[in-house]
């Protein structure tokens, strides 16, 4: 990656009696920065900044949020236009090379990725060492991390041909081990891929086909699940890529980094609120009961899951989409009346017109509609943030890429306000 931050100016910063100057930068677009790399050489103090909340850890050129404004581009393009118009494939190119492929390049770049889909044979054996009722995630940590045991050729991060590769295997294979994942849990036989179909129709396939009869693809739910892949497919630096280029940076193989993200994933607060999501509207249950849930919300007794993000303080611009995905595929399976996606609308009703919400700028995320609609096309709340990761693979891939070929990448390391005690001399046991 080429470094395009330009300078814009100076900060001054008065410690002490010591004036330190930082240079300010400044992207394409987005709030400028303070460069306070030679802070700590100059002046001799850290930042304080837990939870990164204002701090930029990476120049990226990949994917621009402004969470006041509700946008979200991938490499310049807003998010609704590629769901509407583009597929999860062309988004994929388009995340990993910065450009839309032109129709020689797409074709390629898909039949690149549909020849990978196979997974070594070995591998399969490797879901049947899972307790029969472990949790998809466990067995997507498990087995992405494993990947790195099967195919060496592709580990060396210092070659670029490699990191191509690897990003292909990835991509391509991520929908065998999470449809894998899936059969394992619910005790059905594996599904090997099948090159004629396109990404999501093989994927779904892969979950829902049985030995015992045809299977055909519901193209409403193929369309949906494409969808549902692209809004996934990249976030900026959230925790999951962070800690991918965290793990990266030291030179891990891609694939460990992938896994220690697909861990990162898992927690409520992350890729795991789509879950949460749904069980709480199941806990809700009817709409007569949602004042006395928001209450409880009020008296902070717990949070109004699938409200309320980090960046956006406003409508999240893949939620919208994602509402309009749940009545397209509620729509197509005759399930318009399904009582959750009833309280799910009265929920959002009253959590945009009540003034605790307001005032917090607390949204619906992409995770509020999100489970309603993979619950109504088969998938158990367990492989909701599976599904996650599968399309947030790219993402990931793509922004580690990035990072190896900064020539200003570092090894990660943050510093800390130490509180704990000064040194003190060791006391013997007997002594204690
Ligand atoms: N329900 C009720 N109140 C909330 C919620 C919520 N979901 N989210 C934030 N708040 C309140 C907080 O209590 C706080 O109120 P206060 O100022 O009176 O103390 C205020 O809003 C700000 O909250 P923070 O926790 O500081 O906001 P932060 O930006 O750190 O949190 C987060 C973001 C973690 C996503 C939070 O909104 C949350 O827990 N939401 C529910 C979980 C969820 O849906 N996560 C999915 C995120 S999207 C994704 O990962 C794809």
């Amino acid at each position: 990656m080429e470094n395009k931050v330009a300078p814009g100016g100076v900060a001054h910063m008065q410690i002490g009696d010591k004036s330190v100057e930082l240079p300010i930068l400044k992207g394409s677009t987005g709030p400028d920065v303070v460069d306070i790399r030679k802070l700590y050489a100059e002046a001799d103090v850290f930042t304080y900044d837990p939870g990164f909340t204002s701090t930029a850890s990476c120049e990226s050129q990949i994917t621009y949020i402004d969470g006041d404004a509700g946008i979200l581009l991938y490499r310049g393009y807003p998010i609704d236009e590629l769901a509407e118009n583009s597929s999860f494939l062309e988004v994929c190119y388009l995340l990993l090379h910065g450009e839309l492929p032109t129709a020689t390049q797409f074709a390629e770049f898909e039949r690149t990725i549909t020849y990978h889909t196979m997974l070594h044979e070995q591998f399969d054996r490797f879901f049947q060492t899972f307790r029969r009722d472990a949790h998809p995630m466990a067995i997507m940590v498990g087995a992405v991390g494993a990947l790195s045991a099967f195919y060496h050729d592709s580990t060396n991060v210092h070659d670029e041909k490699q990191r191509q590769i690897s990003a292909h295997r990835m991509i391509a294979k991520m929908p065998t081990i999470a449809a894998r994942a899936f059969k394992y849990a619910v005790g059905q036989p594996f599904v090997y891929p099948r090159n004629e179909l396109g990404y999501a129709d093989n994927f779904l396939r892969m979950c829902f086909a049985v030995p015992a009869e045809d299977y055909k693809v519901n193209q409403v739910l193929a369309k949906a699940m494409d969808k549902i892949f692209i809004l996934h497919a990249d976030h900026e630096q959230n925790a999951s890529t962070s800690t991918v280029r965290l793990a990266g940076s030291s030179g891990a193989n891609p694939f460990a980094c992938i896994a220690a993200g697909i861990a990162c994933l898992w927690g409520p607060s992350h890729g795991g609120a789509n879950e949460e999501a749904l069980n709480m509207l199941k806990e809700i249950g009817t709409v007569d009961r949602i004042p006395e849930y928001v209450q409880g919300v009020k008296d902070r007794r717990y949070r109004l899951m699938g409200f309320g993000h980090r960046v956006y303080k406003n409508y999240d611009p893949r939620a919208k989409v994602m509402q309009k995905t749940c009545h397209e595929v509620l729509d197509a399976l005759g399930k318009r009346d399904e009582p959750l996606l009833q309280v799910a609308m009265e929920l959002e009703r009253i959590a945009l017109s009540d003034p605790y919400f307001v005032e917090r700028k607390l949204y619906p995320n992409i995770d509020f509609y999100s489970g309603i609609t993979l619950s109504a096309m088969g998938f158990p709340s367990e492989m909701f943030t599976v599904l996650f990761a599968l399309a947030r693979t790219v993402g990931w891939i793509a922004q580690w890429k990035e990072m190896i070929e900064d020539p200003s990448q570092k090894i990660g390391r943050p510093r800390q306000v130490y509180t704990g005690p000064v040194q003190r001399s060791f006391v013997p046991i007997d002594k204690r």
